[in-house]
């Protein structure tokens, strides 16, 4: 599905830009200039509001990235417990820093604040799917579900 149709489903809804713009991330991985002069266009608002909308909203990238989305919480419980080693891990099994893709474009890393979770850190999510107890030697296993 194009991102054109996946807003057109959304057009009718109030407030519909927000899911729409949900909707296009799940399948994009982040949103398209593109898309966000079409959301403009089908909810009948200036362009600059609809960058407004996807550039207000921390879990909204107007950035190309990986199709895979890692965050890292970086809030004191799971900083305490190890997430700077879960960092490195990271970093070292994808071989880019934080902030960045991997040149295959399967994997994005990224902070986050606390994704309430506390009871079982540090907690990695990934595509909104959380990891709990992470530790450095966990990291391969996880991402190979994803490779
Ligand atoms: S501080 Fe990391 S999940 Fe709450």
């Amino acid at each position: 599905m194009e991102y054109q149709d996946i807003i057109a489903n959304y057009g009718d809804t109030p407030g519909g830009i927000i899911q729409a713009f949900h909707a296009v991330q799940k399948k994009f991985s982040y949103l398209p200039e593109d898309a966000i002069v079409e959301a403009a266009k089908v909810f009948k608002i200036p362009v600059a509001d609809a960058y407004g909308v996807a550039t207000f909203y921390s879990m909204f990238s107007i950035k190309a990235r990986g199709q895979n989305v890692i965050r890292i919480c970086e809030s004191a419980p799971c900083h305490i417990h190890g997430a700077a080693e879960v960092v490195a891990a990271l970093e070292r099994e994808l071989g880019v820093p934080m902030g960045e893709s991997t040149g295959d474009g399967l994997f994005a890393l990224e902070f986050t604040e606390c994704v309430g979770q506390c009871q079982a850190t540090p907690v990695i999510t990934i595509n909104g799917k959380p990891y709990f107890d992470v530790t450095p030697a966990k990291i391969p296993a996880i991402l190979a579900g994803y490779r």
